[in-house]
């Protein structure tokens, strides 16, 4: 794919603005295969809408609640990429899909509730539930045949259970939920008049032999206790432009996030120009799909690298550019391994752990694939050497 060669990567660029444990943070020399972050450059479409917008000259207040137009792009994208039929009028431009699920945990959480997040997910569940006061119970999240297994779920609810989070497609594992699962997980909310706060920032990012299933999906009835957030980041690499939406099926819902969010006293909300650079974005989707083609090559590259490194157990994602893989069989704390990665062998990683995914993810290393196949390689070389280094420093 042309636009995903080793040559569009400026290396000079993100040296200087990749945050977050990538290049701007990582020593020279170090390759960060680290935050889920593209290591390409935003679709053109994206700069060139900014620029013209600035060149208009004026940065005036915007609407309360997002531009129409925006609104309007994002309930079109929402239900042709995945048959999600959300009226506009329920959409809520936000500055970032973190922001999104704070604003959400904030409206529906009370100090004292629980909250159920599973383990292992991005740490933005468990920290949106703790800034509102709740308490965080951990279901142990499995796959199960590839898909996520939610058995036992029903066993974690108690009478102070308020909310349950679902982050669909699922980082760091890479699943996906099945129809009657997700059916399973309305019905379990119905009972218990539960609510649940859906990320689904990774949909666009699915391979061609999985299928996303949105729960909304099921029917906006049935979502009446939905919650979704929806970021840009991800599909389109601009995480730094803050770039998100909350939305709902129910009115009442929607008010009450909107009354959180503080947009409409101007102390929230989501900037003018982040606003055109996401109308832009959704203009983009063949740039995103030629991005997946792109990704699925390299998911399948890396399955094959790994398959020959005997002490790491993977499964092939089904979604996301995340590789999550299980390095249990060397006996230390993940951090120990990604130290010593990133002094011996030139790698950084993102270790499992409390910090990032939760406790279960102890024992686990993620990478991120979405780079060229050129940083790719040598990434995975830097990986296959550094458990040689290791496996040679066990025995002696
Ligand atoms: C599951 C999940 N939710 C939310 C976010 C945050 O996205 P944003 O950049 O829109 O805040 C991430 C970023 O990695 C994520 O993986």
């Amino acid at each position: 794919m042309t636009m995903f060669t080793d040559d569009h990567v400026r290396l000079d660029v993100l040296r200087e603005r990749a945050y977050n444990y990538r290049w701007a943070e990582v020593p020279e020399g170090v390759i960060p295969l680290t935050a889920a972050d593209p290591d390409f450059p935003a679709p053109e479409a994206v700069g060139n809408a900014m620029i013209q917008y600035i060149h208009g000259g004026y940065f005036s207040y915007t609407p309360k609640l997002g531009f129409p137009a925006f609104r309007k792009a994002i309930a079109k994208a929402l239900w042709e990429r995945k048959g999600e039929r959300v009226p506009e009028e329920l959409i809520l431009p936000i500055d970032s899909a973190a922001r999104g699920m704070y604003d959400i945990a904030r409206t529906i959480l009370k100090p004292g509730d629980e909250m159920i997040v599973f383990d292992p997910v991005d740490y933005l569940f468990r920290e949106s539930a703790l800034a509102a006061g709740a308490k965080v119970v951990l279901f142990p999240a499995r796959i199960k045949d590839g898909v996520m297994d939610l058995t036992d779920l029903e066993r974690y609810i108690t009478p102070r259970t308020r909310m349950i989070g679902l982050c669909n497609p699922h980082n760091p594992l890479g699943a996906l939920y099945r129809r009657e699962d997700l059916a399973a997980l309305l019905a379990l909310c119905e009972k218990y008049d539960l609510y649940i706060m859906n990320d689904e920032i990774w949909s666009d990012i699915v391979f061609p032999d999985a299928q996303f299933v949105s729960i909304l999906s099921l029917g906006a009835e049935q979502c009446r206790r939905v919650a979704s957030v929806f970021g840009f980041s991800k599909s389109f690499g601009v995480a730094g432009l803050r770039i998100g939406c909350i939305y709902c099926t129910d009115e009442a819902l929607f008010r009450r996030i909107v009354d959180t969010s503080a947009v409409m006293t101007t102390a929230g909300g989501i900037a003018s120009i982040c606003q055109v650079a996401g109308m832009a974005c959704l203009e983009s989707y063949p740039w995103v799909d030629a991005f997946i083609a792109h990704l699925t090559e390299n998911r399948d590259y890396v399955a094959a690298r790994l398959a020959k490194f005997p002490p790491i157990k993977a499964n092939k994602p089904s979604a996301t550019y995340l590789y999550y893989m299980d390095i249990s069989s060397l006996g230390v704390p993940a951090e120990v391994f990604t130290d010593f990665l990133k002094t011996n062998a030139g790698l950084a990683l993102v270790p499992g752990g409390e910090k990032f995914f939760g406790p279960g993810s102890e024992g686990h290393l993620r990478l991120c694939f979405a780079t060229s196949r050129k940083l790719l390689r040598e990434g995975l070389d830097r990986l296959e050497n550094g458990l040689a280094l290791w496996a040679a420093r066990e025995r002696a």
